[in-house]
């Protein structure tokens, strides 16, 4: 799809279709009204006969209005203009785009970038219009063996900004909103395919993928005989079970001095979690393989970053790993020596992305970090708390909470900060090692963060819990692309605050 900004007046597009809002009841936007002008009242009198009320997301496909250039006008309801919010919006650009690619429009002018929403500005209209459109239009249907394919689908489209003087932002707005959502592709590509394609190893081409492609990324991949000469033996009990190597991905991109302190991202990568020996029921089952959610949101995002360009150095780990069951499987009741020394007595082995994580954050402290992230579908309860709206934060250095939870705020890509006490650390507790791997069924998100905390005491860090964002259920299942958008909005946060300014 291409995306370019332009500032015009509707009466004098030229194209395949022009698309301008209605509110409800009935009210034109001041663009709608240019085209009734010159169409004779056209418009207006469809409206009053009923045709559209403006209800958002309402429909009305017209073919040549009244000396209008274009060849279709594409009215769109917009609900009442003091609701208008970012949701509503982005619904309606979706909306938009569906019905453009199902009625032949191969090119369109846009005027909804143009409408008022309520506290954003023409950049963040622009960019998210961008990462609507392209959210809408994505398939994943590598595997069907016939392709649905559009007869006539969108090529092309114009979103217009209110004066000129939006044009440079506009282009700008463009290319993050097109980065973004190149990485949030790459998520979604990733944790959608099948556990019997995406395991470790796949993982693990994909990152080296990213390699070929840019010049500031390097790839290396830690596999199980590195890993026991690390002491990485709690990651490896977890792997144990499966016929599928552990393999951690670790992805630098190199974008700022060699000597500057990278951001580190760490993703939980279990290709497949069946539960291990404490097996999980069957129903839903194959839902795991989005297990490796966090780390497709990791990719993702050193996708976006590279196509950024930005000026920092940013390390991407995929903790890639598989839990099976097998006459070789961890079980419940071993007690497993972790990359830090500390020891956990596993009481449920389908606790399992904690004991991945624990090695991979000890790991990381080699690159020493400016920080650590690392994201994870690592509970059921983070679901049963936030449920598919917010991931969860979790972090004791409130400036990074803040930025993480900021980040979430302005990508539309929401995230809630939780608590991560001392108190909740005596539900780890074990008489038998330092730790166990569970909790209890109380605020099972926060041990698990609990647990991980244990782990991260020599840099700054936060854990997301994405395992309620991450991907979706049902008739339109699939992975969110989330949170590439949160994090990749992060680090053009961070790269801003960073990066030297070049004096004068
Ligand atoms: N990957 C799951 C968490 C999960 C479950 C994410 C359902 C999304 C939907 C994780 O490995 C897991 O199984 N966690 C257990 C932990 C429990 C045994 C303490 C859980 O949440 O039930
Ligand atoms: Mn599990
Ligand atoms: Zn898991």
């Amino acid at each position: 799809m291409e995306f370019s900004v332009k500032s015009g007046s509707p009466e004098k597009q030229r194209s395949a279709c022009i698309v301008v809002g209605v509110f409800e009841p009935r009210r034109l936007t001041s663009i709608a009204e240019q085209l009734d002008k010159i169409s004779e009242g056209y418009i207006s009198n469809l409206l009053r006969r009923g045709d559209l009320e403006g209800k958002p997301g309402q429909m009305l496909l017209l073919h040549h209005v009244p000396n209008v250039l274009s060849e279709r006008v594409l009215l769109v309801g917009c609900g009442k203009e003091r609701e208008l919010d970012e949701r509503q919006y982005k619904q309606i650009i979706a909306k938009t785009i569906n019905t453009l690619n199902e009625t032949g429009s191969m090119e369109a002018v846009c005027f909804l970038s143009e409408l008022h929403v309520k506290g954003r500005d023409a950049y963040w209209k622009v960019r998210h219009a961008v990462e609507a459109t392209q959210d809408c239009l994505y398939t994943f249907d590598q595997l069907k063996s016939k392709k649905g394919e559009t007869r006539r689908p969108l090529r092309k489209i114009v979103f217009n900004v209110p004066t000129r003087r939006e044009l440079p932002i506009g282009e700008r707005a463009i290319a993050e909103g097109l980065a973004v959502s190149s990485g949030s592709k790459l998520c979604k590509d990733v944790a959608n395919m099948p556990p019997n394609i995406c395991n470790p190893a796949y993982l693990g081409e994909q990152a080296q993928a990213l390699a070929t492609e840019f010049d500031k990324v390097d790839v290396e991949l830690i596999g199980e005989e590195q890993m026991k000469e690390l002491g990485m033996n709690s990651y490896l009990a977890v792997g144990r079970g499966s016929d599928n190597e552990s393999i951690m991905s670790v992805i630098n991109y190199q974008g700022g001095d060699k000597d500057t302190a990278p951001v580190v991202l760490v993703g939980k990568g279990l290709t497949f979690d069946s539960g291990g020996i404490s097996i999980k029921p069957g129903a839903g089952m194959d839902e795991m393989k989005y297990d490796m959610g966090g780390a497709a949101g990791v990719i993702g995002t050193m996708r976006s970053l590279a196509e950024l360009d930005l000026p920092i150095n940013v390390i991407g780990v995929l903790a890639g790993c598989e839990n099976m069951p097998d006459a070789n499987a961890y079980r419940p009741g071993d007690i497993l020596t972790t990359m830090s020394g500390q020891t956990v007595e596993v009481l449920n082995t389908d606790a399992e992305g904690r004991l991945v994580l624990c090695d991979a954050l000890t790991y990381v402290e080699r690159f020493n970090p400016a920080l650590v992230i690392d994201v994870a579908t690592l509970t059921g309860a983070c679901v049963i708390a936030l449920g598919a709206h917010a991931s969860a934060v979790y972090s004791s250095h409130n400036p990074l909470a803040h930025d993480l939870t900021s980040a979430a705020e302005q990508s539309g890509d929401r995230a809630w900060r939780m608590p991560l006490w001392d108190e909740y650390q005596e539900q780890l507790e074990s008489p038998f090692a330092d730790m166990a791997n569970i909790g209890g069924r109380e605020a099972g998100s926060i041990t698990a963060a609990c647990f991980l905390a244990r782990y991260t005491k020599k840099y700054t860090w936060a854990h997301m819990d994405i395992a309620g964002t991450a991907w979706k259920g049902g008739k339109n299942k699939g992975s969110t692309g989330r949170p590439v958008p949160m994090l990749t909005q992060f680090l053009l946060n961070y790269a801003t605050e960073h990066s030297e300014q070049p004096s004068n």
